[in-house]
């Protein structure tokens, strides 16, 4: 199980802002060959999902963030690259523990608590992604996070074991290659492993939106990213993230 290209060629930082921020940086400057990786022990200044914090300390989790040239998907289909991320993140964490899923649009879950967030910024030249980064902060050997994170769990709380944070990589590294080329060779796959992989899909729970609270269950989601939402009575709802929330009380 060894990765090809992603990943293989990694540059390693002891302390950085975002990897994230400093990949962007690269991609400004130069032409970055697909696959190069960078990795950090520890950010300042870890970027989440709108604005937020990543929480990580230094040295137990996964940091990394790896450039690609996606020029095969087309801009109004970019979820697709979330979508097959998401699974290679499940893929690993499956590796380990059970009851592992995606929850929309891309964390993934063990039960109800998050161990990975995942951050995907774009460049696009017109109607392609000419480069992509790819942010993962995979929870590892932490085994305590601040109380205001919602749910956060890592690796290491779920199975009691130390884990090498090394091998994780290369694992993990090998899987984002595996569904990045399934991806360039059938959408279709990714998109029903997705579905398949996603919490809450098909089942009837409490959802709320400006319009407020409501009963319904996940039938889709698009390639743009949009989460499509079946009511009791058949009525078809469709968000962008933050758009609607997931409430726990069925
Ligand atoms: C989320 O909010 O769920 C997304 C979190 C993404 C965090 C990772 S850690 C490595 C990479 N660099 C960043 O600044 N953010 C991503």
């Amino acid at each position: 199980m060894k990765a090809e290209f992603i990943g293989q060629s990694v540059i390693k930082l002891d302390t950085v802002s975002s990897t994230n921020s400093y990949a962007l940086d690269l991609i400004k400057n130069d032409d970055i060959d697909e696959g190069v990786t960078i990795v950090t022990k520890y950010q300042i200044a870890g970027k989440g999902q709108q604005d937020n914090f990543w929480e990580s300390e230094k040295e137990k989790n996964l940091l990394f963030s790896v450039i690609l040239h996606p020029c095969f998907v087309k801009v109004e289909k970019q979820f697709l690259l979330s979508k097959a991320v998401s699974l290679a993140v499940t893929d690993f964490v499956k590796t380990e523990v059970s009851n592992v899923t995606i929850k929309w649009p891309n964390d993934i879950y063990v039960d109800d608590k998050k161990i990975s967030g995942i951050l995907i910024e774009n460049t696009l030249s017109g109607n392609i992604i000419s480069n992509t980064v790819v942010g993962i902060g995979l929870n590892i050997n932490q085994t305590g996070f601040r109380s205001d994170v919602p749910n956060p769990v890592s690796l290491k709380m779920l199975t009691n074991k130390t884990y090498n944070l090394n091998d994780c990589f290369n694992q993990l590294c090998y899987f984002i290659e595996k569904r990045y080329k399934e991806l360039k060779k059938d959408f279709n796959k990714i998109n029903f492993e997705y579905l398949k992989n996603l919490y809450r899909f098909n089942s009837y729970n409490l959802y709320e939106s400006r319009g407020g609270k409501f009963l319904a269950k996940i039938i889709n989601v698009e390639n743009n990213g949009e989460l499509i939402l079946e009511t009791q009575q058949g009525e078809i709802k469709k968000f962008f993230f933050k758009e609607v929330s997931f409430l726990d009380v069925k």
